[in-house]
């Protein structure tokens, strides 16, 4: 059909006008196509038996390697894969390490979308959870570890008590028995800090939160250190170090120390398929362009709050890694030395008649389920995320009756300041109760 301008109506409507003229746009250019089109026969033969080149966007598109190279150079990784949402990141990172009857071993401080995960969709096929409480101590996570643990998983920034992990310490744990610690950074952003470098194999992220920024889309993404040593490791991760079903060379063997995440691009994603949509991917790459600027706003931001509310008479506590009073605040200021992040607890002295008035008060701050959004998010988690914990396991995670949840955003701090400081005023203007304390 040459250019596609011959032909009848119908078949130039479809071939005209096609082939978009060369040209070097500045803009990352979204390839939103399902697949690419093939030079030759022997193109498209070479391209299904090695798997270079892009033939289908469910197993490569050029914008979506784009703003997959720029994470893995903001993480210090090897390589990333972006996919449809966090929870797909996290779901196929623990898809390519755990095998039916093997086991994690978790922080208990963790998302309840990975938790759930874990306990109600990992456990139906046959892989089991250990949960460690006390994630400072590198004990309580070695002891936890068994002859079938594969991995370790946890937040550089825990919610809702704002933990900063000691990632060092318990990555060394993993590595006494070849075991890969994967850190959820999400709270931190690889702007407040890497994981990697500080021992991590491999890190995940809601790129739908602080990545994007803006929250306008989903999407996810894993990146590996690229220090997969199957020599060492090789027999806990036989799917890596054995040859494929129809013979030949070994993922180790092709891949070397990047075999575990050339699994997860090769094997996992496209068959398990939670594939990014270009457009997706773009807006994450258009958002990571101004990470470093949001971040260090929000977290001074933040800060100032975190400080203004410890000391407001109405409130009992803050749970803010920045501030002195934050059991992790040693830890925090050697893994966060450009700010403490933009997502912390406090806990109202008047409890949940209080949460609720405050989230009903507020003008600034949006009322909803998201974080790391240039705007200033609240959220009650104890009857939203965490409703679905036993209160004693609320209580364990920091989340009272009164505790509410916030994003700070890249506003005026002085308008943040008073949005809350008239919140607060309507909770002390309010007569005191005491019922309905017990969230469902
Ligand atoms: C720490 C963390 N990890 C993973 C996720 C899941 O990400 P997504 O909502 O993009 O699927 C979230 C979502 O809130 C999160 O907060």
């Amino acid at each position: 059909m040459g250019d596609g301008s011959t032909g009848g109506f119908t078949t130039r409507q479809v071939h005209a006008g096609t082939r978009a003229p060369a040209a070097s746009p500045r803009a990352l250019p979204i390839h939103l196509t399902a697949g690419f089109t093939f030079d030759s026969f022997d193109d498209a033969a070479s391209h299904f038996g090695s798997g270079d080149g892009f033939g289908y966007t469910r197993t490569g598109n050029p914008t979506v390697t784009a703003v997959e190279d720029k994470l893995a150079s903001l993480e210090g990784g090897a390589q990333a894969l972006l996919l449809a949402s966090g929870q797909a990141a996290v779901a196929v990172a623990l898809l390519g390490l755990v095998s039916a009857g093997q086991h994690v071993v978790s922080s208990t401080h963790i998302y309840e979308g990975t938790r759930g995960l874990l306990l109600d969709n990992l456990s139906r096929f046959g892989v089991t959870v250990d949960f460690v409480d006390d994630i400072g101590d590198p004990a309580a996570w070695r002891a936890a570890i068994r002859p079938t643990t594969r991995v370790l998983f946890a937040e550089s920034i825990a919610n809702a008590r704002n933990d900063v992990l000691d990632i060092a310490a318990v990555a060394a744990v993993g590595e006494e028995h070849g075991i890969p610690l994967i850190i959820d950074n999400t709270f931190a952003t690889p702007y407040l800090l890497r994981p990697i470098a500080h021992g991590a194999a491999v890190v995940v992220h809601s790129a739908s939160k602080f990545l994007a920024g803006q929250g306008a889309v989903l999407g996810g993404v894993i990146v590996d250190s690229g220090r997969f040593d199957g020599g060492r490791d090789g027999a806990l991760f036989p799917q890596l170090t054995e040859p494929p079903r129809g013979g030949g060379p070994s993922l180790w063997e092709r891949h070397g120390g990047s075999a575990r995440i050339a699994y997860l691009r090769e094997s996992i994603a496209p068959r398990f398929g939670p594939t990014p949509s270009p457009l997706n991917a773009f807006f994450i790459g258009q958002g990571i362009e101004t990470l470093s600027l949001r971040v260090q706003r929000q977290s001074e931001n933040a800060l100032a709050l975190a400080r203004w509310l410890e000391a407001h008479p109405a409130i009992a506590s803050v749970d803010y890694a920045g501030l002195a009073s934050h059991p992790t605040y040693d830890t925090a200021r050697r893994y966060l030395q450009d700010g403490y992040g933009s997502v912390f607890a406090f806990t109202l002295r008047d409890g949940l008649p209080a949460a609720r008035t405050v989230v009903e008060s507020v003008q600034v701050f949006t009322h909803m389920t998201h974080l790391g959004d240039v705007r200033s998010l609240v959220l009650h988690p104890a009857s939203t995320s965490h409703s679905h914990r036993t209160e004693d396991e609320r209580l364990a995670l920091g989340v009272h009756p009164g505790t509410l949840r916030v994003s700070i955003g890249i506003e005026d701090v002085a308008d943040l300041r008073a949005d809350l400081s008239r919140a607060l005023d309507a909770v002390t203007a309010a007569p005191r109760t005491v019922e309905h304390e017990r969230v469902a």
